[in-house]
């Protein structure tokens, strides 16, 4: 999709006023003073776990043990009222601050070279802020305020007026299920807020829960069945969290750029999601806990894919796989194309490449794959721009997928190209 469609596209996705949440600085009194003596003290020991297992060396294997401790620290942690009283936020910065500094050093600054793409451009933007000294310490207050870019709250806003947001909100089953995500502290200090049933979550919590009820209803699988996931450019790191949330135990791998992995690390950490650079790991071990790692091409992440849990393995790409060149495509492809289940968003076409040829093609050499894709939103699947579609194939050994109209799926929406043909018998 051409870059003129893509702005009429965040026009038309603007956010309706009858929408906006409470702005976090009048309403978030969730801290309470009653314990600010023992608070302090944890907060001081959460951050010295914190720094000790962003400095352990992975190198050796020795990781692990201080991984774990920090894991279970923002575990308690997370009981608080108040996940960010200041020593936290100043914690949470000077990582972020000290981070930048290594992790973009030893990679591409986008800084230097002639920015061709929209999303070279962004990660320019994103590494300058990190790297300022100044900035960087200001990051979670400025970062939405300010319009820094990627503008990965915005994405979420523009939600609010797509169709599948008010699918969601009748699908009663679900909005228990955004209740028991438990997501009333927010990440973002100043991402807007919905009210759903007298609570407020933030709008790329909705987005994502939608992508996991489309995941779920579509496949039929459920969470406990999938092992681990790799997805393909996290954005705020929303579909983790949510993820993380409602209890997963696997391995939760997001493939990113490096300038988006030490952002996403901020914010769910700030969530009291432990979340760390792969960069910095060696091969870890399997734990019973949830491991969230934040990989890019050069942090060695295949050391630790488990290849053994493939089948139980969910490959994601919200409309980012989709718009990545061919290369990093081709590069991720093998690690992926073997899980048990792949879920994308896609536009018809990006940056020239031609989704629909692409995505038909890699659908012939998924042999053990159900494949179905469809619109999420329109009547008919060829006057489906500007609202993007779904693909979702399914190992058969774990199902079949289901055409529901509850999910907008149904004769005239199904991409006929792109779906296994005893699917839509039609
Ligand atoms: C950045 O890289 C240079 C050269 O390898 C090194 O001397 C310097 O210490 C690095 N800085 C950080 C913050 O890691
Ligand atoms: C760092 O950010 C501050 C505040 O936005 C700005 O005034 C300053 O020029 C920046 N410094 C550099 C070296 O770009």
């Amino acid at each position: 999709m051409p870059w003129t469609c893509l702005l009429l596209l965040a026009s038309l996705l603007r956010p309706s006023d009858g929408y906006l949440g409470r702005d976090w600085r009048h309403g978030h009194a969730r801290f309470r003073a009653r314990n600010a003596g023992s608070v302090e003290v944890s907060c001081a020991s959460l951050n010295a776990a914190e720094r000790h297992a962003d400095v352990a060396d992975g190198a050796t294997g020795n990781a692990a043990p201080a991984v774990q401790r920090f894991a279970e620290r923002l575990a308690q942690w997370r009981q608080n009222e108040e996940l960010t009283p200041p020593c936290r936020e100043e914690a949470l910065h000077e990582a972020l601050c000290r981070d930048s500094a290594w992790l973009l050093n030893h990679s591409r600054r986008w800084t230097k070279y002639p920015r061709e793409t929209m999303w070279e451009g962004w990660m320019a933007d994103l590494e300058s802020h990190e790297l300022n000294e100044s900035e960087c310490r200001s990051f979670g207050i400025d970062y939405k305020p300010k319009g820094w870019y990627p503008q990965v709250f915005h994405w979420g806003e523009g939600f609010l007026s797509h169709p599948a947001m008010a699918k969601l909100l009748e699908d009663e089953e679900y909005v228990d299920v955004l209740f028991r995500s438990s997501e009333l502290v927010s990440n973002a200090p100043t991402a807007q807020t919905v009210t759903v049933r007298g609570s407020d979550f933030r709008t790329e919590r909705l987005q994502a829960l939608s992508h996991l009820r489309i995941l779920a209803r579509a496949s039929g699988l459920n969470l406990d069945e999938i092992e681990q996931v790799v997805e393909f450019g996290g954005g705020s790191g929303e579909m983790a969290a949510l993820f993380f949330d409602l209890g997963f135990h696997g391995s939760y791998f997001i493939y990113d750029l490096p300038a988006m992995l030490l952002m996403q690390r901020f914010w769910l950490r700030r969530a009291g999601i432990p979340a760390m650079l792969g960069a910095k790991l060696g091969k870890m071990p399997r734990s019973s806990q949830a491991q969230i790692f934040l990989e890019s091409s050069k942090s060695g992440f295949p050391l630790r894919l488990r290849r053994a849990a493939k089948r139980h393995s969910a490959f994601f790409g919200f409309y980012s796989f989709t718009e990545a060149d061919g290369q990093s495509r081709a590069r991720l492809r093998p690690f992926i194309e073997d899980f048990g289940v792949i879920l994308l968003t896609f536009w018809q076409s990006f940056d020239y490449i031609n989704n629909l040829d692409y995505l038909e093609k890699w659908m012939t050499s998924l042999g053990r794959h159900h494949v179905l894709a469809w619109s999420v939103a329109s009547e008919n699947w060829l006057e489906n721009w500007p609202l993007g579609y779904y693909f979702l194939a399914v190992d058969q050994e774990l199902g079949s997928p289901k055409c529901l109209l509850e999910l907008n799926c149904g004769p005239s929406t199904v991409v006929p190209r792109l779906t296994s043909k005893w699917l839509w018998d039609l």
